[in-house]
């Protein structure tokens, strides 16, 4: 498998913000209906313009710690213009597989419409290497059948796929559920 595939532009990023997407897939909501509360340290990976980030930094307060990682510089400046909160921090990770964070740190992690822009069980495994243990990995994918919009069918991944990723990573799948005609999500916590 290549190392990673092909990674979303910065450039397209107004696509991320609709107000379709905000109307099926309300960030918010999202977030708290897969465990996010006040006072969770979090790192959104692929935070891109931050239509997580932001939501999340508001709900975790300012007492938390809140990471935006992303591979893209130019993603980067365009969440840093929106003026996160004072507690987000900004991370860059050249590669995409290691993230300035230490290990052991992150209560939530949000990885939304990205697993399949990478080598799944490397990224996954940087991603619990953050986690503290019993943390929540929330990950948000393409239907597998939905073609209207999003990456090709052939670079999405299925919730079994998904599944058998975590499993490879020692992760625990603790859910998985369809959100909308376009996105699933699968919850997994670190044991
Ligand atoms: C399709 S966008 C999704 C952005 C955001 N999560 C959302 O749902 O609106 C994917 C983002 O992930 C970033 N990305 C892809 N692979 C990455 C990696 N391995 N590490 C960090 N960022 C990555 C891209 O640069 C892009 O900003």
């Amino acid at each position: 498998m290549k190392m990673h595939r092909h990674r979303f532009e910065a450039k397209f990023h107004k696509r991320l913000e609709s107000a379709y997407r905000r109307r099926i897939l309300p960030p918010t909501a999202t977030l708290k209906k897969f465990g996010l509360k006040k006072g969770m340290n979090v790192a959104d990976i692929g935070a891109g313009s931050g239509y997580f980030l932001i939501p999340a930094a508001r709900v975790a307060g300012k007492d938390a710690k809140v990471y935006a990682v992303d591979a893209s510089k130019e993603m980067l400046a365009v969440l840093k213009g929106k003026r996160p909160p004072s507690n987000v921090e900004l991370v860059h990770t050249k590669d995409g597989y290691s993230f300035r964070i230490d290990s052991n740190t992150v209560d939530y992690v949000v990885a939304s419409a990205i697993l399949h822009e990478n080598e799944p069980v490397k990224f996954l495994k940087e991603i619990r290497r953050i986690m503290k243990a019993g943390a929540t990995l929330l990950i948000i994918e393409w239907r597998k059948e939905s073609l209207r919009y999003g990456p090709p069918t052939e670079e999405r991944l299925s919730p079994e796929e998904v599944k058998s990723f975590l499993a490879k990573s020692k992760l625990k799948a603790t859910k998985a559920a369809v959100l909308n005609s376009r996105y699933y999500a699968v919850v997994a916590k670190k044991v």
